[in-house]
């Protein structure tokens, strides 16, 4: 047995042991993972890192699953050193697992604060920038929620175009039409819940009255016509078909 120091406080260690072990034995907690009871230490995770100083005062880092106690060895296992090496060994381990509940949970209990579960979006705005830049309804913008900063929408701006889901590049903004109605969504947070309107050609539900609406004032009527046609995109094919053969028949 040898008498070693961890946290300041000194403790006996059998030196077979390693300082993982001596640290549980003594209710010292320190964060592992790749730490098994019945197996050969790997030191794969490297979560169990805790800070040894030397004599002179010199700090490094070791895994206390391998490291074996040594007389007047003097570890830390929650300095600013240490705490420094295990949040980067959380973020690596969630780089690989970056949905581990386990992980997230361990790094909470140590306090150690990670970035949180990716969300799908990788803060492209182009979304944002279609929305306020094209479409004009200005329907969505940057929030900050919790610390973290993400798209979330300007309540009663949607018009339901759904052009910020046709070029979102990694598809988190949902479409839903349902009902007569259509919904506009990210991650579960509703953008826009708006009612469709039916084509006046095939009767089938196409866009969303503040859409055609929207349309009709950003571009006004055309001279030629009286009144704004409702028309789903199928239908405009066959007309515009229709008009061409029209024409070439006239021409004959
Ligand atoms: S929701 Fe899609 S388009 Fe908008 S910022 Fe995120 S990834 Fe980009
Ligand atoms: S417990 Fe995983 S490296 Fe020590």
């Amino acid at each position: 047995m040898v008498n070693i120091i961890i946290d300041g406080k000194s403790v006996e260690a059998n030196e077979d042991a390693t300082i993982l072990q001596v640290a549980r034995e003594n209710k010292i907690k320190i964060p592992h993972l790749c730490f098994h009871p019945a197996l050969k230490s790997s030191g794969s995770c490297k979560l169990c890192g805790v800070e040894v100083v030397s004599a002179k005062g010199k700090s490094v880092w070791m895994l206390s699953c391998i490291l074996k106690p040594k007389k007047n060895l003097v570890i830390k296992t929650n300095s600013e050193f240490v705490k420094t090496y295990r949040k980067k060994t959380f973020s690596k381990l969630l780089n690989m697992a970056p949905d581990s509940g386990r992980i997230r949970q361990l790094a909470a209990d140590f306090n150690v604060n990670i970035a949180p579960p990716p969300d799908g979006c990788i803060r492209c705005r182009l979304c944002i920038r279609v929305c306020n830049e094209i479409v004009k309804a200005k329907a969505l913008r940057m929030v900050k929620i919790h610390d973290i900063t993400m798209v979330g929408a300007r309540p009663g701006h949607c018009i339901g175009c759904g052009t910020c889901a046709n070029l979102c590049p990694t598809n988190i903004i949902m479409v839903d039409d349902q009902d007569n109605v259509r919904t506009v969504s990210i991650k579960g947070q509703i953008i826009g819940k708006l009612p469709l309107e039916r084509c006046e050609g095939c009767g089938k539900m196409y866009a969303t009255s503040t859409f055609l609406k929207h349309v009709e004032q950003s571009t006004g009527l055309h001279p030629d016509t009286k009144t704004h046609h409702h028309f789903c995109s199928s239908c405009i094919k066959l007309l515009s078909t229709r008009a061409t053969t029209e024409r070439e028949r006239i021409k004959k």
